[in-house]
């Protein structure tokens, strides 16, 4: 059976962050102890009513990425056991699935997004300019067309309750140094195409998605907070693409079109959502571990 935790309760471990769905603790030795709650944001606003087990599900599947990908990045895993560093007393079962012990990296400042399809913002960036950070497309593509090849698209990481905004390589280069640019973007590119391939062996398109990326002391790069998860990425059907529609997808689009019925102003609070549609969401998730992973949920 899944377990459902809305928030961690770890006393005697330093709360460092609460973010839209990971609380994160410090831990000795610089050291993370990253909790995957079953927390869904819709619209940027954290919804009040947990998915039973997405947690666990984002762990599973990110875990699984970072393993299979070892080879192209290093990641932010330690594999330390959770007993070694749980307080005293807590419930091991609760937390056995869904954190990770991780080295404490200095985050690059930018969302490092790979896009292999047009859609979302990248379809309307590229509808109004004909590009997409700084790049330039051929005219002519229709929504949800397969790009010529797999483009670096990097964004802002906004702050709380803001929107991240496309920006351009010179941006990032701007930002963090031409050498760590350049790393990032040729990382991100690599997983994204082995990722890629891996699922279209799969049956699964992965249309585009988020990597973010810190670095140690000695500053070697590493990829960290969650990888190719539904949360990250666009994962579609091959089975039911279609390019000009926008496909179904094993993303958050079941939420997201039950409160397009609401009249709700997408700002925090968010509304409850009824039972069918948790269960729904609940299922998209385990579909995806299952079909990538193949992990089925106990
Ligand atoms: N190895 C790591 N070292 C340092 N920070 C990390 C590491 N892995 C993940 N993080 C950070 O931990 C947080 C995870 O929280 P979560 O994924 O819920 O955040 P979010 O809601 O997506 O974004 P925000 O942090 O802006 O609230 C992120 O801020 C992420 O950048
Ligand atoms: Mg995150």
């Amino acid at each position: 059976m899944p377990t459902t935790l809305l928030q961690s309760n770890l006393p005697g471990l330093e709360l460092i962050h609460r973010g839209k769905v990971r609380d994160v603790h410090a831990l000795s030795g610089n050291r993370l102890l990253i909790v995957a709650t079953d927390r869904l944001s819709a619209f940027d606003v954290v919804l009040p009513d947990p998915i039973p087990g997405k947690g666990e599900m984002l762990t599973q599947i990110s875990n699984f990425w970072f393993g299979k990908t070892a080879h192209i990045v290093p990641n932010h895993l330690l594999h330390t056991p959770l007993e070694e560093v749980l307080p005293p007393g807590t419930d091991l079962q609760l937390y056995r699935k869904r954190a990770v012990v991780t080295k404490r990296l200095k985050p690059v400042p930018v969302e490092a997004i790979a896009r292999g399809y047009l859609i979302g913002s990248g379809w309307k960036d590229y509808q109004a300019n004909g590009s997409l950070c700084g790049i330039k497309l051929p005219a002519g593509l229709r929504q949800a067309e397969q790009l010529p090849q797999p483009i670096f698209t990097p964004s802002t990481k906004a702050a709380v309750g803001d929107h991240d905004e496309n920006v351009s390589f010179d941006a990032v280069v701007a930002a963090v140094g031409k050498d760590l640019a350049e790393h990032v973007r040729d990382a991100t590119l690599a997983i994204y195409k082995w990722a890629a391939a891996y699922a279209a062996e799969r049956g699964i398109i992965i249309a585009d998605t988020k990597f973010e990326f810190g670095t140690d002391e000695d500053g070697k790069l590493y990829v960290m907070d969650e990888m190719l998860t539904p949360d990250s990425s666009r994962f579609w059907p091959a089975d039911q693409y279609q390019v000009g529609i926008s496909p179904p997808s094993y993303d958050k689009q079941f939420v997201r079109d039950y409160l397009e019925t609401l009249d709700w102003n997408k700002q925090a609070p968010g509304p409850q959502i009824p039972a069918q549609v948790i269960a729904g969401t609940s299922a998209k998730y385990a579909e995806a571990l299952q079909r990538l992973a193949g992990i089925t949920l106990e």
